[in-house]
């Protein structure tokens, strides 16, 4: 088969089919529709988390999860070494996500709020925070922070839901949510 050079070279000058420019502005019409949706979704769906996000060295973000650690600490989750922190109500709390462990487990007392920070200290990975369904990505360099209310009692599992290498499946953390008074 031979390969022909196409009879017009200069393509941009053709004028664009009919079809086609209607396609275009179908499509460009329907993304500021979305646009606008996803401002009402905020609003009327609480669909979008508000997080505010601040840029920070992985190193920096790790010794912040690690003080934290170290001053809430109860005990540790079953022989996993994972430890469990349980901040009191109305603090920053610090989750760390890294290959392949979110770390620690947070212990939080239900009708409560906390300022959740979340980071990475190496690559991509998603908070996904089951059976809740509320996802955040976690990019290492910055640290997300929102506001949480858990108004439940449990043991959440907190899922990895981005790729991220040869453990990424078994990328699983918790939090644990507690009446109030037990504990925190
Ligand atoms: Cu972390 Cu997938």
């Amino acid at each position: 088969m031979a390969v022909w050079s196409p009879e017009k070279r200069v393509w941009w000058n053709e004028p664009v089919e009919r079809g086609e420019l209607l396609w275009v502005a179908i499509a460009f019409l329907w993304g500021v529709f979305m646009f606008f949706m996803m401002i009402y979704w905020h609003i009327n769906g609480n669909q979008n988390l508000s997080t505010e996000t601040y840029k920070i060295k992985p190193e920096d973000y790790v010794a912040k999860v690690e003080a934290f650690v170290e001053r809430y600490q109860v005990g540790e989750e079953g022989d996993t070494g994972v430890p469990v922190v349980a901040p009191p109500p109305g603090s920053d709390v610090y989750l760390l996500a890294r290959l392949w462990e979110f770390w620690p487990v947070l212990q939080l007392q239900k009708g409560q709020s906390y300022r959740l920070h979340l980071s990475s200290a190496d690559w991509q990975h998603g908070f996904s925070l089951q059976p809740i369904n509320m996802n955040i990505q976690v990019h290492p360099g910055y640290e997300h922070v929102m506001t949480i209310t858990p108004m439940e009692t449990g043991v959440f599992a907190v899922v990895c839901n981005e790729y991220c290498g040869a453990g990424h499946h078994t990328m699983v953390g918790r939090i644990r949510v507690v009446e109030p008074g037990q504990g925190g």
